[in-house]
């Protein structure tokens, strides 16, 4: 696809979108970049939102676009899921910040561990934090140091392997894995296994690209880290919402901790981590409990908000019921979604688990961050204004979320943009 198509699509969108424009100035002023979120980053510039109602959003040009990202799925229940608002605002009036404890927290951890079996919970303030705290259990546990991660991982802003570990990433001793190579992962597991603390691994790559993992893949790394004394962690931030209890039991593994965020918090700052009472139980500090313990500190921990919400989220919202039905939908719209890509002479494709999915610019869908960062980057960015161009707001990068509050016309209307887009694109590249 020439380049000259995607600078005559950036001008249009720039010549659209003169308040996100004048925003993103301003605001470039006092952040570095124009604000906190690097994923949010794109050229010329990303919108500026004012308001959004159920699966609409409004930008500051007001603009209104179907919302298929859910902010990279913590946003599923939509933008005004009254049930949750309602408990928060109830709670908030009465107390805010209390130094204490109060019956929030232990509500919503009777909620995860009924939900997901979990024997313990503990939470944390994001995804990152929970996934921190997960390997701090599993490094105190065994009393080793290494950690087995995927290529194209990801757990957080200091844990991130797109291409290999970043140079901003705590500083642990990682060993990179192929993502769904069964046998050079297990290899690996063996030559490293005597200082090995854990195995940490999403059931899907979310931001390497919605490529899940076989069921092959994480039933047999999990057995071998087992095998040598490692804890199995399971990133399911992203992943929890798939089925009646999260992906890895959905591809047949079980894991020793698993961590959760995202959705949980009902748009809170939210993350946790739970599983085994034998791992977990190191953060009991009741005085005489346990000869050697975590301390694990965090003021906001069991914030009010955030604790009342995910009550909401997981008690009356999202339950296991709603949570399979919704599978099912996701499963349906994507692939509608590919058989648009499929009427189209161009390379796109769309790879998957339930309801999270993503575009790409790539002839044939990707089993691995390499073949899904291998894509015709000038086409992938112009799908990604094509569709903004038709009302439709997706990731750049071409991730899509089916939400809970996506009415039958608004997914319609994500495929209709996407094969006018395509149409329109398929008659510029000929
Ligand atoms: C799989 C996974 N783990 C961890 C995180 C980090 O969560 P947070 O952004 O809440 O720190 C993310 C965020 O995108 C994620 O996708």
């Amino acid at each position: 696809m020439d380049a000259a198509h995607l600078d005559r699509a950036r001008q249009q969108f720039a010549d659209r979108n003169p308040g996100s424009r004048r925003y993103f100035d301003e605001a470039s002023k006092v952040l570095p970049g124009g604000h906190t979120r690097t994923v949010l980053t794109h050229p010329p510039f990303p919108l500026t939102f004012v308001s959004g109602e159920g699966a609409t959003l409004t930008d500051i040009d007001g603009h209104h676009y179907v919302d298929l990202l859910g902010d990279y799925t913590a946003g599923l229940l939509g933008h005004s899921e009254h049930r949750v608002i309602d408990a928060v605002t109830t709670a908030l009036h009465t107390n805010v910040s209390v130094g204490g404890i109060h019956p929030a927290e232990a509500v919503l951890a009777r909620l995860m561990c009924e939900r997901f079996g979990l024997d313990r919970v503990r939470f944390t303030n994001s995804g990152t934090e929970a996934n921190l705290m997960a390997i701090t259990t599993a490094t105190q546990f065994t009393g080793r140091s290494k950690l087995l991660v995927m290529l194209g991982g990801y757990h957080g802003g200091v844990l991130y392997f797109a291409s290999g570990p970043a140079p901003w990433n705590a500083p642990y001793d990682f060993v990179l894995a192929p993502f769904n190579d069964v046998a050079k992962t297990v290899e690996l597991i063996e030559r490293h296994g005597s200082e090995l603390a854990a195995v940490i691994m999403e059931p899907m790559l979310g931001s390497g690209g919605c490529v899940p993992a076989t069921a092959e893949y994480v039933q047999g790394v999990f057995a071998a880290a087992r095998a040598v004394g490692a804890v199995c962690i399971a990133d399911e931030v992203m992943t929890s919402r798939h089925g009646r209890q999260g992906m890895m039991k959905m591809l047949g593994a079980e894991a020793d901790i698993t961590t959760y965020g995202k959705y949980i918090g009902g748009g809170f700052s939210f993350g946790a981590f739970g599983g085994r009472a034998a791992l977990l139980d190191q953060f009991d500090t009741t005085p005489g409990a346990r000869a050697s313990v975590i301390s694990h500190a965090g003021t906001f921990n069991n914030n009010i908000a955030t604790m009342t919400a995910g009550g909401a989220v997981l008690g009356e919202v999202y339950t296991a019921d709603v949570a399979e039905a919704h599978f099912a939908r996701g499963e349906e719209f994507r692939q509608q979604l590919a058989a648009v890509c499929a009427r189209h002479p161009l390379p796109v494709s769309v790879s998957g688990f339930g309801s999270m999915m993503s575009l790409h610019a790539t002839a044939t869908v990707p089993a691995n961050v390499r073949e899904a960062f291998d894509r015709d980057h000038v086409l992938q960015e112009l799908i990604y204004l094509g569709l903004l161009a038709r009302g439709v707001y997706t990731a750049f990068r071409g991730m899509v979320n089916v939400g809970l509050a996506h009415t039958d016309d608004q997914l319609a209307t994500g495929l209709d943009a996407l094969d006018d887009t395509l149409s329109e694109l398929s008659a510029l590249a000929s």
